[in-house]
């Protein structure tokens, strides 16, 4: 990057459903790509971010309905209030659009009338299961009955929460609509598919290409083996969408027109702003990057219909697609039942936004595994880092200077710290750059961590009460203020608030990542006002209990607020599905749930599980949460592990237990010595962490099958 050369970026989340409110899971997402756009905007780039509500289906039609609005009162209503939410958190959209617009409707159209010409639309009649009531056909969710298999009662149409068994609709006993009430018939209807197959080839290479990280790209692999189906595309009315050119009645299926809401919110904002070019970023040979941050659910829609749907009708394809993995809060699925599945607006109610923004960016790495947002580690972490570290930098520094008329020295008092913390940038710009937030976080608290020593050794209030030494606490001071320049300007992109309280006491005009290479040298700064009040775990309760409450009030639950359009591809054969179910990337089927990654026999069968008995185990020196033990795994072998069990027991406690060890986890070294294996536990966590003993006629070594 250079700003005589900046690179050209569009960027997108996922259009958040305009039929419910943005909680924290959604969040983890528009933080993500709000953090990398706004470092790509602060390194000197042209980036855009855009998104929008994703406005159509049955969901938002029978929710408006519901409430007794027409679906165009209902989005605008949710739009506003996401529109709120999403500027409480300081995420800052270039455009937040609505796939309900006539930018949409326009590429919508030409999309398909381009699939359609090039002979990738076929029509075919299905059956389905309808309403006669409602005179509405029935996706899978909006049916219930009894399980074919086990007999279980109130089924879901796709699978059993009893038993786990899946089928289609038509097997359930007694079915019923969910929406009436009524028994659904049988009936027949033209549908319209994208004809996914033919893509086949393309994908395998594109999935290929550095577009995806890895582990999806091999997931994806899986399915671009064996046959891909072809994608129904259309819904009969009554559809909340938009009807198919040449085919009255029929509508478009959400997830057709959703990806196309990207360039329709970014065609929004060029005829908004007039300086840019909509064609630059998505006719077929852009060199302009486009990025997609999306969650691990809907991959399939990101990486296989929308790649192919873009090629079809020749437009780019997109640079990359970012996904993540999902909020889970102290350690399970958001719930609310616990208190944990948080709205937005609960959060805002109590916390300052920056802590979430901080906490998040701190544990993300640029994979797809779950995140974990565990209550009070946030509150501990937020703390310790932000308030302790960061922010007291200048906090203890400042007044010194501004007592002494504000200005900072002339001279710069160790111009080789200063040196080293402006060196890092390129380092910690990297991390960002690759979505490594947490190492980019570790390494700038690494570097507070250095200035904070620094403070703590020269000790200015001591100084300043000696006589003569005043010279000395300016030029400590200043460095001081310096250093925390730096470290807030790696820091912008995740605490945007606290960026601007910065430039304002530093009088500043921005924070741009190149600017920190001028030293402020003989600068005038202003007086320093607290920027981040401790976050407090009674405020954390508070959100709880709130949360809670919302669910009480909550009555006549529908399915509409627990499921949503999202089924999986290769739903048209269900056998098939069933078949493969281990094998497709992870489909999200229910709007709040995301089911574990499941493991084939082979990686199971690689883990070696062994009977170790504990011969010794003490505390660590400095460590929280861990004991040292020394473990006897059989034929004379003694193994070295750290174990995060210290709040559960007493090492004393522990010498000659058996417990299950993994005993060919590659080794770690950690920051107290090398840990040679895991041992297996059960519990919440902290005191409730019970090891697995094995009591029966066990021995050292044996093998646990
Ligand atoms: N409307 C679709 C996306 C269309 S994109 C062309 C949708 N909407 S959503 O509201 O259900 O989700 C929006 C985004 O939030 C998705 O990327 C989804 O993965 C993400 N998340 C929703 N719940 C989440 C968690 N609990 N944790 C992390 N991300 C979550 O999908
Ligand atoms: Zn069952």
């Amino acid at each position: 990057m250079t700003a005589q050369n900046p690179r050209k970026i569009l960027v997108t989340s996922a259009l958040p459903y305009a039929n419910g409110s943005i909680h924290l899971g959604h969040l983890l997402e528009y933080i993500q790509t709000d953090i990398w756009v706004r470092f790509q905007k602060l390194r000197g780039n042209e980036c855009h971010y855009v998104c929008a509500d994703d406005a159509h289906g049955t969901a938002i039609m029978l929710r408006a309905e519901k409430e007794g609005l027409t679906p165009e009162q209902q989005i605008a209503r949710v739009k506003a209030e996401h529109e709120e939410d999403f500027a409480g958190f300081q995420i800052g959209f270039d455009n937040f659009h609505s796939t309900h617009s006539e930018e949409n409707r326009h590429f919508s159209e030409e999309i398909y009338k381009a699939c359609r010409d090039k002979g990738y639309i076929a029509s075919r009649s299905i059956k389905q299961l309808y309403d006669p009531v409602k005179e509405l056909f029935l996706a899978d969710r909006y049916i219930k009955g009894e399980c074919p298999n086990c007999g279980a009662d109130d089924q879901y149409g796709d699978n059993c929460e009893a038993c786990g068994a899946t089928y289609t609709p038509a097997e359930l006993k007694n079915p019923v609509s969910v929406i009436s009430g009524a028994t659904p018939v049988e009936k027949e209807s033209e549908h319209y598919f994208f004809k996914l197959p033919e893509f086949q080839q393309f994908l395998r290479e594109w999935t290929r290409s550095g577009t995806l990280q890895e582990g999806v790209a091999n997931k994806l692999a899986e399915w671009l083996d064996s046959d891909l189906h072809e994608w129904d595309i259309s819904r009969d009315a009554p559809y909340f969408g938009f009807e198919i050119p040449d085919a009255p009645g029929k509508y478009f299926y959400v997830w057709l027109d959703a990806p196309i809401g990207y360039m329709a919110s970014f065609k929004n904002l060029c005829d908004k702003r007039g300086d840019i070019d909509f064609d630059e970023f998505w006719k077929k040979d852009s060199t302009a990057e486009l990025y997609h941050f999306i969650g691990k659910d809907i991959i399939n829609f990101h990486a296989l219909f929308w790649p192919s749907m873009l090629t079809a009708a020749e437009y780019r394809t997109p640079t990359a697609v970012n996904a993540h993995g999902f909020v889970t809060v102290n350690g399970a699925k958001m719930s609310k039942s616990r208190g944990t599945f948080i709205k937005a607006r609960t959060y805002l109610n109590h916390l300052n936004p920056t802590y979430l923004r901080y906490y998040f960016a701190a544990k993300l790495g640029s994979g797809v595994d779950d995140f974990d947002l565990n209550l009070e580690d946030f509150v501990q972490r937020v703390n310790s880092d932000l308030v302790n570290k960061l922010v007291n930098i200048a906090s203890r520094t400042a007044n010194f200077v501004y007592k002494a008329g504000g200005n900072l020295t002339t001279e710069c008092a160790e111009p080789d710290m200063v040196a080293d913390f402006i060196n890092a940038g390129d380092q910690i710009a990297d991390f960002y750059e690759r979505r490594e937030f947490g190492r980019a976080m570790r390494e700038i608290m690494l570097l507070a961590d250095r200035a904070n020593e620094y403070i703590q050794e020269k000790a200015p209030w001591a100084m300043n009460k000696e006589q003569g030494r005043q010279q000395e606490v300016q030029d400590v001071c200043s460095v001081a203020i310096n250093l925390f320049r730096q470290l807030i300007t790696y820091l912008a992109p995740v605490l945007p608030e606290i960026a601007d309280k910065t430039a304002d006491f530093l009088n500043l005009d921005n924070l741009d990542w190149e600017s920190r290479r001028n030293i402020l040298l003989g600068h005038s700064i202003n007086k320093f006002k607290p920027m981040l009040p401790r976050a407090e775990m009674d405020k954390v309760t508070a959100i709880l209990e709130e949360t809670k409450d919302e669910l009480a009030k909550e009555t006549g639950k529908t399915p509409d607020g627990k499921k949503d359009d999202k089924p999986a591809p290769q739903k048209s054969d269900k056998k098939d599905a069933k078949k493969s179910k281990n094998k497709g990337p992870e489909l999200r089927e229910d709007g709040n749930e995301v089911i574990a990654d499941t493991i084939e026999f082979p990686d199971f069968a690689k883990v070696d599980l062994r009977i170790a008995k504990i011969v010794d185990a003490s505390h660590v020196e400095g460590a929280e949460k861990l004991l040292q033990l020394t473990l006897d795994i059989g034929n004379g072998e003694t193994r070295n592990v750290f174990s995060g069990i210290k709040a559960a027991y007493q090492p004393e406690d522990l010498k000659g237990k058996l417990t299950v060890m993994v005993a060919n986890l590659a080794p770690r070294k950690m920051k107290f010595g090398l840990s040679e294996g895991m041992v297996l536990a059960a519990g919440p966590g902290g005191e409730d962490i019970f090891l697995l003993e094995p009591h029966e006629g066990a021995q050292p070594g044996m093998r646990v099958m």
